[in-house]
This record gives C-alpha cells, sequence and structure tokens, in this order.
C-alpha cells in the first residue's frame, strides 16, 4: 500500500507521521529546536533549524520501513512567521514568528491610518502584530539594509517546501494569514503589495493545499533513499491542516487546537466577514473558507507553569488533585504570556494571577492556569456566537487535548460536548491527507476525511458545572479590562 509523510512545523519541534493509504499511522517521530526571545514579546526561530531537525526527523522516520511505498509528502505548518531570502537563497535574518508583538507600531498604522475598513476590503482581515504584513513593515523601517536585500518571501512551512522540493510556493489557506492576501477571490492584493513596499515575484505562487508543487529534489532522494518523483504536496497553515486531520471540512463543524497557541476554527462553505473582523476570515484548505479565533499562549502556559515554574515534567501529576476544585477555583489565571491576539489584539498584555489566600493549593494554581486557558477560548467563540455563528461541539487536538483534565474543563466552560478524533496527531496527519488527495489517492479533502477520520471519545459538559464555571467566565472578564491600562505601564 501507498504511504505519505505528514510533517507539522510547529513552533516547539517539528513531528513527521508516515501514514499509509488507508490513514493508520505507521511511525511518528519528533525534533525540537529553540524558540528564541531577544526582546521582551519578540520571538525568532533559525529556519536553517527547521530544515536540518525535519530532514534528520525523516531519516528516523524511514528507518526499518519500505521506502519505496512513499508517494508524497505534504505540510501543516506554523502561520505568519517571515522568511526571507536573498538571490542567492539566503534567509537573511531569523524568521520571525506568529507570536512575536514587536510589530504593535506597524500594525496600529495599518489599522489607522490605512484602516481597518480598507484592509478588510482588500484582504477580509485588519491587522495583528503577528501577522506578515506589519513584519515586512517593520523590517523596511528597522533593518532597510536587510529588506534591500529581500528576493523571495515565504511562510514557515513554504520554506521547508521550497528547500525540498525547488518550488517557490505557498496555498491560500496559509498565505491567508499574511494580510496580503485577497482572501475571497483567492488571489495577491495589489493594493496591500504596494503598501508593504514588496513585489507579487517576491512573494510565492499560490495553489491550493492539496496541490502537486513539484517532487523531491534528486539529491535529497537518493539521500533518503526514496524514489525520485516523490510529490511535493503544499499542504496547509498548520491549523487549516489540524481541521484536516480532525475531519473538519463541513460547513459550521469546529475544532479547537490546544498546542503552543489556542485556535477556535470554525470551517465554513461561503466566504465570510464579522461585522468587527474579531476572527480571522481565511481560505480552507479544502478549497473553501473558515473563520478563526487565535490564543497566543494555550498549551504554552501549562508547559511553562509546569516545567519552568513548578519544575517537573509530570503533568498529570500535577493535575491528579485538581478534581475537588473543578468550578470551585478561586485563582484565576490571564494567560497573555505573549500579549494577546484574540480578541485584544494587544502585545502588551501579560499573564497574570489573582484570587491566592494564604491556604491556596500548588493545584489550583495549575487549575487555574488550564481554565484561564479554556476562559480566553470561551472570548473566541463568544465573538463567533456574536456574528451568528452556533458552535454545537468541537473536536479538540494538540497536546493539551490529551489531558482528560483540560478536555472536561473545557466542555464545561463552553458548554458543548468536546471530542476527540482516534488520531490525535492534528497538522501532520492533515499533511499526510493532503499529500494523499494530491497524488490522487482520495478526489477530494471532504472524501478522504470521510472514510478516515473517527471520532475515538466524547467529554460531554454536566448542567451544574456549566453553570459554575459561567459565573467564574463572567468574573474573569472583567479582569483584562482592570488591567490594560496597568499592562502598559510595564
Ligand atoms: C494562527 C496562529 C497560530 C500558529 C501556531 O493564526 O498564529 O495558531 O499557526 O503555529
Amino acid at each position: 500500500m501507498n504511504t505519505y509523510i505528514g510533517i507539522d512545523l510547529g513552533t516547539s519541534s517539528v513531528k513527521l507521521s508516515l501514514v499509509s493509504a488507508d490513514g493508520k499511522i505507521l511511525k511518528s517521530v519528533a525534533r525540537s529546536y529553540p524558540v528564541v526571545y531577544p526582546l521582551s514579546g519578540w520571538s525568532e526561530q533559525s529556519p536553517e533549524d527547521w530544515y536540518t531537525s525535519t530532514l534528520d526527523g525523516m531519516v528516523e522516520l524511514l528507518e526499518d520501513t519500505d521506502k519505496s511505498r512513499v508517494r508524497g509528502i505534504s505540510f501543516g505548518g506554523q502561520m505568519h512567521g517571515l522568511v526571507i531570502l536573498d538571490k542567492n537563497d539566503k534567509v537573511l535574518r531569523p524568521a520571525i514568528l506568529w507570536n512575536d508583538g514587536r510589530t504593535f507600531k506597524e500594525t496600529e498604522y495599518l489599522n489607522t491610518v490605512i484602516g481597518k475598513e480598507k484592509l478588510s476590503e482588500y484582504t477580509a482581515n485588519i491587522a495583528f502584530a503577528g501577522f506578515t504584513a506589519p513584519k515586512i513593515l517593520w523590517v523596511k523601517e528597522n533593518e532597510p539594509e536587510i529588506f534591500e536585500k529581500i528576493e523571495k518571501i515565504m511562510l514557515p512551512k513554504d520554506y521547508l517546501a521550497y528547500m525540498l522540493s525547488g518550488s517557490f510556493a505557498t496555498d491560500f489557506s496559509d498565505a491567508s494569514g499574511m494580510l496580503l492576501l485577497d482572501v475571497e477571490n483567492r488571489c495577491w492584493n495589489k493594493e496591500m503589495l504596494k503598501i508593504c513596499g514588496v513585489t507579487e515575484k517576491m512573494l510565492p505562487s499560490l495553489y491550493e493545499s492539496s496541490e502537486k508543487i513539484g517532487t523531491l529534489k534528486t539529491d535529497l532522494a537518493k539521500k533518503l533513499g526514496l524514489d525520485k518523483d516523490v510529490a511535493i504536496v503544499i499542504g496547509a497553515g498548520d491549523n487549516a491542516g489540524a481541521a484536516v486531520g480532525t475531519g473538519t471540512v463541513n460547513n459550521g463543524s469546529c475544532n479547537i487546537s490546544l498546542g503552543t497557541s489556542g485556535t477556535v476554527f470554525v470551517s465554513q462553505d461561503n466566504f465570510f466577514v464579522d461585522s468587527s473582523n474579531a476572527l480571522h476570515s481565511f481560505c480552507h484548505s479544502n478549497g473553501k473558507y473558515h473563520l478563526m479565533g487565535c490564543i497566543l499562549s494555550a498549551a504554552s502556559c501549562n508547559k511553562w507553569w509546569v516545567e519552568d515554574v513548578l519544575g517537573t515534567t509530570d503533568f498529570r501529576k500535577e493535575e491528579s488533585e485538581c478534581d475537588a476544585y473543578l468550578g470551585e477555583n478561586e485563582v484565576l489565571f490571564l494567560p497573555y504570556l505573549m500579549g494577546e491576539r484574540s480578541p485584544h489584539n494587544d502585545t502588551d498584555a501579560r499573564g497574570a494571577f489573582i484570587g491566592m489566600r494564604p491556604n491556596t493549593k500548588r493545584c489550583q494554581m495549575t487549575l487555574s492556569v488550564l481554565e484561564g486557558v479554556a476562559f480566553a477560548l470561551r472570548d473566541c467563540v463568544e465573538i463567533a456566537k456574536e456574528a451568528g455563528i452556533k458552535i454545537e461541539k468541537t473536536t479538540a487536538c494538540g497536546g493539551g487535548a490529551k489531558s482528560p483534565l483540560w478536555r472536561k474543563i473545557l466542555a464545561n466552560v463552553l458548554g458543548i460536548p468536546v471530542l476527540r478524533t482516534e488520531i490525535e496527531e492534528g497538522p501532520s496527519y492533515g499533511g499526510a491527507i493532503l499529500a494523499m488527495v494530491g497524488c490522487g489517492e482520495y478526489n477530494t479533502v471532504e472524501e478522504a476525511t470521510q472514510k478516515l477520520i473517527k471520532i475515538k471519545d466524547e467529554t460531554a459538559p454536566d448542567q451544574a458545572l456549566t453553570q459554575k464555571y459561567e459565573q467564574k467566565y463572567q468574573l474573569w472578564k472583567k479582569l483584562y479590562p482592570s488591567l490594560k491600562n496597568v499592562y502598559k505601564q510595564f
């Protein structure tokens, strides 16, 4: 049977999965790499690290497997990151990541001087600090000698695709997060290119996520022991990739990702923009559209709290005594470790604990972190509700979704069932499925997901607990407005 490789180019690591055409994960491997925080609120990574880690992971992935069966490779990649190359394809500076907040000035300029209305007309979105266009403006303003040398601008997974195939390409779902794409009409927006001082030649060619952009470079195929016509399919941004991996492709279906970021992703058959542009309006990887709210720190808050502060890696042990405090916790946590995107669009926001007493237990602090992230995701669900979008249930994926406690909190904070799919590797599984569609194994993304994705379990909300969480959420919601001005003074 043919096999496919799905690559999830994440923020903490690259995860690679070898998947058979009937959807079984044959093997998965991961390689981690550092995030560099050069200044408060900045975050960068080395594109070369992504590439070497991917190749290294690929060697292990393919060890002791039948390499001749591999037909295609595709991706789900961290979105919005700015990767710039010079005329010799040299990376000009470290990639500026999706959760980097340095561009507050450029974001403000775009939203006020160009104006939200114009931006929305051009791209279906307004500017958020993490988006790519404000980063281009930042480089232009702060590193003009680098800006002058830019020959190619690409997104993280597109850099991998370029290195593997030599094709300078991107897909509509990922390109949507650049604030350069006319999302409704699926083409680059000339006005936005002018505003950013770039030309179309500097940007990758646009494809649907399941389209083949080329084949693996001959020397790499040889090195990896793969067939020389293994297809490179462009893939999707990690959220659209995770949506494929969890079967979130039908109108109105929802997936929540609890990774480094947290996202509420709602699949839409038709193009839609909410009146305040509070939700991102992006292309989906099935040729259609989606709406999304994104919080910048989700499972990363728990990782920070458990690993860096408590100094352990035993996450389940830390959660083991939390049950007794569900709905009763007096500690509240704001998860804004990297500022916040949805709904506040505030790079100054920071994390905060409030409500401790001398008898507060360690597990209440841990619980507050999980609850604070769930409340922030509820903020995104609320803006979807205001826009008239009804979310009746959701799948959950990402590292955080492995925690039964966190799924229970989420189900009760949102008041909807939280489902898990049998295969939990969201973006890498989605990438493998996109590769299958690109190679003709299935006719459409919908057909593939219908045949391959199965639900493993469901966490239903409990009425009494949902009511308690409703009260906690109403209190929690008051914290950000009270702190907004304090944040500005750090
Ligand atoms: C989405 C976003 C994040 C990154 C994480 O808009 O910025 O979810 O894609 O990798």
